[in-house]
């Protein structure tokens, strides 16, 4: 049970938190874990808000820097989890992807024939009083695999 837990990462203090809790379970379970960033399709990059500093060196560099920019963001969030995973002593693999982000987490479960994704609440937006973000909202609607979400 558990042999491969998917944790959809952003740059979330919620995330942040979701990844403490796959580590407990993984080590609960002998998990492998498997950290996922999408990085948004362009259409949808407002709307998700990946992170403040994109928009902070955005201003400092110019628009046209930001394809360049965010996959820095995104490989060093993966990176540093990664770490974090490791120095616990659980498996880790991490995934980079690019596209619709609700598509591809459950094309990544699909895929990967993952039995759990433990993933946050809430994630980047600024909008406080929902109880669920659109991305944690459309996975719990729609995986195929059971859903673990971290409401703090
Ligand atoms: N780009 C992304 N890649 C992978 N996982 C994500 C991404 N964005 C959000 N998530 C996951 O979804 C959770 C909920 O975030 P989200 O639904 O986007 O909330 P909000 O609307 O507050 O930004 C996050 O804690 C994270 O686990
Ligand atoms: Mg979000």
């Amino acid at each position: 049970m558990f042999d491969k837990i998917l944790v959809p990462l952003d740059c979330s203090k919620f995330a942040e938190n979701s990844l403490n809790v796959a580590i407990e379970v993984a080590k609960k379970f002998n998990s492998q874990l498997f950290l996922l960033h999408v990085f948004p399709a362009h259409d949808e990059y407002r709307r998700a808000g990946i992170t403040g500093k994109i928009r902070a060196r955005k201003g400092a560099h110019g628009a046209a820097k930001i394809s360049e920019e965010i996959p820095k963001v995104c490989t060093d969030l993966l990176a540093n989890s990664k770490r974090k995973v490791a120095a616990e002593g659980v498996p880790v693999e991490t995934l980079l992807k690019e596209g619709h982000i609700v598509n591809k987490i459950l094309e990544t479960i699909i895929q990967g024939g993952f039995d759990l994704v433990i993933m946050g609440a809430r994630g980047q937006s600024v909008i406080k009083n929902l109880l669920l973000g659109s991305v944690s909202n459309g996975v719990i609607r729609h995986a195929s695999c059971s859903v673990l979400v971290a409401k703090e």
